[in-house]
């Protein structure tokens, strides 16, 4: 099955019930994003899913668009954000492709989404132009390089089954390539022990 809204909307409900898959790595991976936030930027998440990533940052900066195709993990987001009084993450049901250019954000984040997204060169491309001057962009990516043996064997065969999205074979260095040669810097390239991704943040020159 290709990445569709289709396919998120009929696992949303797993998905986001499912426990994250490390903790500790989760935090840090927060942390690392926070100490980069500022109270008055514009945040953009690209595939923000539950939207508890977006919920999270969001004391950290002025106003968060979270931005998804599937109305389903979007439901999620917007019902916790009005439990809790979160006023400042506008959740919109959109495609990357569907996103305008401009605005521009002063952090974009796409967390485990890249690899989805078939053209993901291009996406990166996208990622760049929706960025201000001086903002930050952070990304967390499954990559040949960085995949366990165990995650590459599910990987082939997830990538000839008809039912799963397919998921694009990137290596690490292809994709740090690509982020430079969209102008961003790249500050940090860290592969969490252990894990199947790559967490890159990189900025673009004030
Ligand atoms: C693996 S989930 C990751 C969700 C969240 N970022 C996280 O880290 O938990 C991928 C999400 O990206 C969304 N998505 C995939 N391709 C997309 C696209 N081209 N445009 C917008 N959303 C997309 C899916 O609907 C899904 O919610």
């Amino acid at each position: 099955m290709a990445n569709s809204p289709r396919f998120w909307n009929l696992i949303a409900r797993k998905y986001i019930a499912a426990p994250v898959a490390n903790e500790e790595i989760y935090q840090s991976k927060l942390e690392r994003t926070r100490r980069l936030l500022r109270p008055d930027w514009d945040m953009l998440e690209i595939g923000c899913g539950s939207g508890n990533t977006a919920l999270a940052h969001a004391p950290f900066v002025k106003q968060i668009t979270a931005c998804d195709f599937s109305a389903a993990m979007l439901e999620h987001g917007r019902t916790r954000a009005a439990n809790e009084g979160i006023d400042n993450v506008a959740f919109v049901q959109t495609s990357l492709a569907g996103i305008d250019v401009p605005p521009t954000y002063d952090a974009v984040l796409m967390l485990s989404v890249i690899h989805l997204i078939p053209d993901w060169a291009s996406a990166v491309r996208k990622a760049a132009q929706l960025m201000r001057p001086g903002g930050v962009f952070i990304s967390s990516t499954v990559t040949i390089d960085t995949m366990s043996p165990k995650m590459r064997a599910i990987l082939t065969l997830v990538n000839v089954l008809p039912v799963l999205p397919t998921v694009a074979r990137i290596s690490r260095a292809a994709l740090v390539a690509e982020i430079e040669a969209n102008g961003l810097v790249v500050e940090e390239n860290w592969q969490p022990e252990g894990h199947d991704s790559v967490f890159i943040i990189a900025r673009k020159p004030a």
